[in-house]
């Protein structure tokens, strides 16, 4: 069946206020300063294409047996790169793109768990991200999803959406199906954010951590930590397997829907012989047509001294070949708790097997 659908989104983030002020330099997007945080409401489509000669979700994984679900769709796992536009028109203009993964997730609804990372390109917003972790029940009116975490000027973002469906159709039957099998999605979203005011987004561990002195919560303990993480994809030391890929993986120079489980090294000094701090631990897929870019889902579990034990959360996108690339702590145990925070990842070294990428995190 097919069916498109368009969807309204709400959404609401929530972080620590800093200083400065800031004017809006675009229409879908609106900064208001409450005095003690920064509320945020955003207003955009989200393009969710299965059908057609040129998708931007395409199934990369799905189950053994098709007798999962009543409509068969349950465990489709699909990686998207969604443009986000400001009207419900696609060709409207672009200010971002939403990548990741959703998966069908409910065995007798339309339900589908995001991993996700929203990315803008326009104004001010430039280089500016949130992630969203969340279920959607994609045929309730109104959805509720959650912001765990944003890069930029979302840095420390929590928030909120709020989605519902705009257009749909569904021309041939059941929408379980129809949505796995071929169908359009945009989504209207309306973000109410409040994080930190910067006057601008620095890039580099540096402006990270200037940026992190200079918000007034100095009653919160800030930790710096800096290693070295070790990925290595074939031969005999290899540490990250794929695990997934879509019908365009071999075809693509970007490897679109490629994704690898992996359990890599931590260490103190770039040499993987150095001392040992940990391990990272997750999956890291293929999420983009333009350029090598990686939906980074995984845990930095580290294994001895002060911190051993304790483990931090992390979910972003990871543009491999930029020099310097910002993503998300959006959580953590042990002496992490509640942790929230930015990681700035920088390559060392990168062939077509292996990588060493050298970590700064303040969380
Ligand atoms: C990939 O799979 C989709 C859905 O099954 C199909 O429509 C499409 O033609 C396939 N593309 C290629 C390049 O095989
Ligand atoms: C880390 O903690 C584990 C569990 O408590 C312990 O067995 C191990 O020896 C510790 N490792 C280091 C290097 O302290
Ligand atoms: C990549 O670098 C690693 C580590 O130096 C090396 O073992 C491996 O052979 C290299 N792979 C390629 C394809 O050059």
């Amino acid at each position: 069946m097919v069916a498109p659908m368009v969807t309204t989104f709400l959404m609401l983030f929530l972080a620590t206020r800093a200083w400065g002020q800031t004017t809006d330099d675009v229409s879908w997007a609106k900064r208001v300063d409450t005095g003690s945080q920064v509320v945020t409401t955003m207003q955009f489509y989200f393009h969710d294409t299965l059908s057609g000669s040129n998708p931007s979700a395409i199934k990369v994984a799905g189950p053994q047996s098709s007798a999962t679900s009543p409509g068969g769709g349950f465990g489709q796992v699909m990686m998207i790169d969604d443009p986000l536009t400001e009207g419900p028109d696609k060709k409207s203009k672009l200010i971002g793109h939403a990548r990741g993964l959703y998966g069908q997730a409910a065995q007798n609804e339309l339900g589908l768990i995001m991993v996700l990372n929203y990315g803008f390109t326009d104004g001010m917003y430039k280089d500016s991200s949130f992630s969203l972790l969340s279920l959607n029940p994609v045929m309730q009116t109104v959805r509720e999803m959650t912001i765990v975490g944003g890069t930029g000027l979302f840095r420390l973002a929590r928030g909120y959406a709020l989605a519902q469906t705009y257009w749909i159709d569904a021309s041939t039957g059941d929408a379980i199906v129809g949505y796995n099998r071929e169908s359009k999605l945009l989504i209207l979203c309306t973000i109410f954010m409040a994080f930190p005011l910067v006057h601008s987004i620095s890039e580099g561990p540096k402006e990270v951590q200037q940026w992190f002195k200079e918000l007034p919560i100095k009653q919160e303990k800030v930790t710096k930590l800096h290693f070295y993480f070790h990925d290595t994809t074939t031969g005999p030391a290899q540490t990250a397997h794929q695990i997934a890929e879509s019908n365009i993986s071999s075809t693509t120079i970007t490897q679109f829907g490629r994704t690898f489980m992996f359990d890599n090294p931590l260490t103190v000094e770039p040499d993987v012989r150095s001392v040992r701090i940990g391990k990272g631990q997750g999956f890291f897929g293929a999420a983009s047509f333009e350029e090598p870019r990686f939906l980074m889902n995984l845990n930095f579990v580290f294994t001895s001294g002060r911190y051993n034990g304790s483990t931090l959360q992390f979910l972003g996108m990871n543009p491999i070949l930029h020099r310097v690339r910002e993503m998300s702590i959006v959580g953590g145990t042990g002496a992490f708790r509640l942790a929230r925070g930015i990681a700035t990842a920088q390559t060392y070294f990168l062939n077509d097997t292996s990588s060493i990428v050298e970590y700064n995190l303040v969380v």
